[in-house]
């Protein structure tokens, strides 16, 4: 599939009824006309007046990237959105399908499941994942260990990954950044009750991880006390 600006999208997975879709965002998506966007968000279009203009193109494309899983390849009607406020999973109107939205500098995953719920996540490797503090937040005593046996690149590439698994896992949930990942194991994430799949697809470039988690109908979250950041 490819978009006006000439950019690529690539299905990462579609199978067993997960639908992933990753690519970069164009940059004509800023674009729109009204009734283009009254038809792809429904109730959600009143979001788009207080978004900051510098998100408006990501947050259409994901949107739009959603609509064709949803109509092209799952041959599903369309009714948009829910209005959901910031924070909160987005939810599509009148549809069982679950979705989840990620991004990252120029880049955006999508992901759909026909069953249960989804969370993916995109992550930049980035010299952030250096810092101490965010493996104190990130990481299980375990995963602190094996990370602070790695060689600096190594360790920074493979905490940036976990952290998208984390990531993923918590935005299926519903709980966002309020999950505390330092009582998730990402390895045995999959092994979970209730955890249906942990995939870490390539993401076509060297700096950037993505995983996506797919769980059974998602309990409520329980926030904890660690501050999103
Ligand atoms: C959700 C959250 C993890 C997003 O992280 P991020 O690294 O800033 O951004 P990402 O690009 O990875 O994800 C953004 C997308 O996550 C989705 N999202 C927002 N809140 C979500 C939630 N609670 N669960 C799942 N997905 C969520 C949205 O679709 C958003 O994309 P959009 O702006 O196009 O709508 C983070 O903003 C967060 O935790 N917010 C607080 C949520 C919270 O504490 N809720 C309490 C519920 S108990």
């Amino acid at each position: 599939m490819s978009e006006p600006g000439g950019d690529v999208r690539r299905t990462l997975v579609s199978a067993r009824g997960v639908h992933v879709v990753a690519g970069r965002i164009p940059a004509v998506g800023s674009r729109f006309d009204v009734d283009e966007v009254e038809q792809l968000l429904g109730t959600d279009a009143a979001t788009l007046g207080a978004l900051d203009e510098t998100r408006v193109a990501s947050y259409l494309t994901a949107r739009r990237w959603v609509r064709d899983i949803v109509t092209v390849r799952l041959r599903r009607a369309w009714s948009g959105f829910e209005a959901t406020p910031r924070g909160v999973k987005p939810r599509l109107a009148d549809s069982t399908l679950d979705v989840s939205i990620a991004h990252a500098g120029d880049r955006l995953v999508v992901g759909v499941v026909e069953h249960g719920r989804i969370g993916v996540d995109i992550e930049l490797v980035a010299s952030v994942f250096d810092q101490p503090s965010l493996a104190r937040r990130l990481c299980t005593s375990a995963e602190r260990r094996w990370a602070d046996g790695l060689e600096p690149a190594d360790r920074r590439a493979w905490l940036t990954q976990l952290w998208a698994v984390k990531e993923s896992y918590a935005k299926a949930l519903g709980a966002g950044l309020s999950l505390d990942f330092r009582r998730v194991d990402g390895a045995a994430l999959r092994h979970r009750v209730a955890v249906r799949g942990v995939l870490t697809p390539a993401s076509g470039a060297s700096h950037a991880k993505i995983a996506v988690s797919w769980v059974d109908a998602a309990p409520s979250c329980s926030p904890s006390p660690v501050r999103a950041i």
